[in-house]
């Protein structure tokens, strides 16, 4: 009977077809769940105070990300929980298997990003065998990374639905966004996912002024493919750096969709659906908004999760947990289990406080809902600070506990750090800065490079056309600043005393004009980040911040006849560095 509430099957793509209305489906879908109700008895441990039904369980199997979205993590970081503390196969398989048999009929595997936990086939596989218990889906939400090999596994071994979550078709956006390569990875996974499963989900998180121009080109996907687009609005979660200027509302998008395409309508959304559903007729696929932010669907929410530490979390929103892990560790029988999962869900409220209470100190940033118990933000990791500690430390290493300053002996004196016992490892540092610009400076480096033509003078130029043609004559100011951080970080060693003259092997730059809208207009800048490679000693974060800096110098200097002295160069700071004793990673606001 169960599968009459079956969700996304291959019917619901075909129901794309169909002009019901949100309220006609809804009341279809109470029918049929009164029709189950007379024959098939719901567990009360997963029915709330507000008659809620809890069927559809979201386990997270990893913490950890191959990807560090900026929207996602907090900019410090995040501190995984040590791997002891993650549940194991068999523990998922057995809270997976307490919840199907209480009336849970979809499970959704989530993150981190699932595919890089060890051992996903398997617990795909674990859970097929729960079919005959009532589990009819078994999903994954995914980034798509690394998974275009690995997909046909999995669906052999049950999996039924895939969202990959995909913000940009852009490549450069997507590097910006997400801090790692990857476009062409994810579009390898998504052509496979629509090769085995009857459409595919896509998860889009829209920015202003990062990635909302490309509305049109992702409806565009859906012309010919079974692909669902959701627009989601940018939701704040601890050290996101979520703010309401970045985030807009599905009422917007949808305005400027309507514009292109005026028969846009409304199509049936599947019960306790986020997402509300629309599609362009004679497009094989939709679109829809999770509209998080501007209209909470806590009335329909039938959602439960268990974090990739074992803790059960009744709502996204609420940073309330109880540890299901900590239970079963200590010995406690089914029965003991099912009573804390019922209690959690009787706590959980009828809805989430608005939005702008949400207490995003306490509650986990997205990756770790799936992680630690987040009480404080001393649970975060900061990178060491020479500039958090004592003062007298700031000049000494006075003391080898504290932070100490590794160019410094014991007296005080500058010294270099002797690498002679280190053995060489291969070691990558990415840094990145930026220039503030003017507007005429932005529209010069943008413009195509001027034809001969347009380089003569008129013959009594005003000053700032003189301005503009002397900046010209230099050249494409881009071009140039990239040789230049190339240049930068090859001499990091003879500018900086202390540094080590490193064996590099590969320096990457890119320049990326941006432009930025807050409540005081828009802002022009150029971003500038360097991957800088070596196999050797030391790391090469000097290399990648000189790289940076000469860029950006490169940039004043080529732009300040235009952009005169108002330009201002800063945000300069390591991103990420690997192949040390400590590998780092930082996210970036995105501006
Ligand atoms: P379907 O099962 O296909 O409906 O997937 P889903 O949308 O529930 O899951 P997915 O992992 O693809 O998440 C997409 C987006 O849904 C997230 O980015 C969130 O914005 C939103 N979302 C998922 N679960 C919840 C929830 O419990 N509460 C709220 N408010 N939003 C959620
Ligand atoms: N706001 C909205 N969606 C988010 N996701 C992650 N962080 C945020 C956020 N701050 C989305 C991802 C993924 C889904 C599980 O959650 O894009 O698709
Ligand atoms: Fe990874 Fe998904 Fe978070 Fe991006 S949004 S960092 S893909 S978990």
């Amino acid at each position: 009977m169960r599968s009459l509430l079956r969700w996304n099957t291959p019917h619901s793509i075909r129901s794309f077809h169909t002009t019901l209305t949100r309220t006609s489906a809804r009341l279809r879908a109470q029918e049929k769940i009164a029709e189950i109700d007379s024959v098939s008895p719901f567990s009360t441990v997963l029915v709330d105070n507000f008659h809620r039904r809890h069927d559809y369980l979201r386990i997270s199997l990893t913490e950890r990300c191959n990807l560090r979205c900026f929207y996602c993590m907090p900019s410090e970081g995040v501190e995984l929980s040590p791997s002891e503390n993650i549940l194991t196969n068999e523990e998922i398989l057995r809270l997976a298997s307490l919840f199907v048999k209480s009336g849970v009929t979809k499970i959704r595997l989530t993150g981190g990003e699932p595919t890089v936990r060890k051992g996903i086939s398997e617990i795909i596989a674990g859970l097929n065998k729960f079919r005959p218990y009532g589990l009819d889906s078994i999903a994954m939400t995914s980034n798509g990374l690394s998974l275009h090999r690995r997909l046909p596994e999995l669906i052999e071994n049950g999996l039924t639905h895939l969202n990959l979550s995909l913000d940009t078709l852009d490549e450069f956006r997507f590097e910006l966004m997400t801090r790692r390569r990857g476009l062409h990875a994810v579009l390898r996974t998504l052509d496979v996912a629509l090769a085995s499963l009857p459409y595919v989900k896509l998860n889009v998180v829209v920015v202003k002024g990062l990635n909302d121009s490309e509305v049109l080109d992702f409806l565009a996907m859906t012309k010919e493919k079974p692909i669902c687009v959701r627009f989601i609005e940018f939701m704040p979660f601890t050290g996101n750096k979520w703010d309401a200027n970045k985030m807009i509302p599905s009422s917007e998008l949808l305005k400027v969709i309507s514009e292109r395409h005026p028969d846009v309508m409304r199509a049936p959304d599947e019960l306790n659906d986020t997402a509300r559903t629309w599609k362009i007729p004679g497009y094989v696929g939709n679109f829809g908004f999770i509209s998080s932010m501007s209209d909470h669907f806590c009335a329909t929410c039938n959602r439960l999760r268990i974090t990739a530490d074992g803790q059960i979390k009744v709502c996204l929103f609420d940073a309330k947990e109880m540890s299901l892990r900590d239970k079963m560790r200590s010995g406690a029988t089914d029965s003991e289990l099912l009573a804390t999962i019922g209690q959690a869900v009787l706590g959980k409220q009828e809805k989430h406080v608005g939005m702008q209470d949400i207490d995003v100190v306490t509650n986990r940033p997205m990756i770790l809902i799936g992680g630690r118990r987040p009480t404080s933000l001393s649970g975060l990791k900061y990178p060491t600070s020479v500039a958090k500690s004592h003062p007298s430390q700031r000049r000494f290493n006075s003391s080898s506990a504290g932070p100490r300053l590794t160019h410094l002996d014991h007296t005080g004196r500058a010294s270099m750090v002797d690498v002679g016992d280190k053995h060489p490892t291969k070691r990558t540092a990415t840094a990145s800065g930026r220039i503030y610009i003017p507007r005429v400076a932005y529209d010069l480096v943008t413009s195509t490079y001027p034809a001969a033509s347009e380089l003569e003078s008129p013959s009594s130029p005003s000053p700032s056309q003189k301005a503009v043609s002397k900046a010209r004559r230099k050249g494409d100011a881009l071009t140039v600043a990239h040789l230049a951080a190339i240049t930068g970080a090859k001499q990091t060693s003879n500018l900086i005393p202390l540094c080590h003259p490193l064996a590099i092997s590969n320096i990457s730059v890119v320049l990326l004009p941006e432009v930025s809208v807050s409540d005081s207009g828009e802002r022009y800048s150029i971003l500038c980040r360097a991957t800088v490679s070596c196999e050797g000693k030391t790391g090469v974060e000097m290399e990648a911040l000189t790289a940076v800096s000469v860029g950006l110098l490169t940039v004043w200097d080529m732009l300040k006849a235009v952009g005169g002295k108002e330009m201002e160069i800063g945000e300069i700071m390591v991103l990420e560095k690997t192949g040390g004793t400590h590998d780092f990673t930082r996210i970036t606001e995105t501006k």
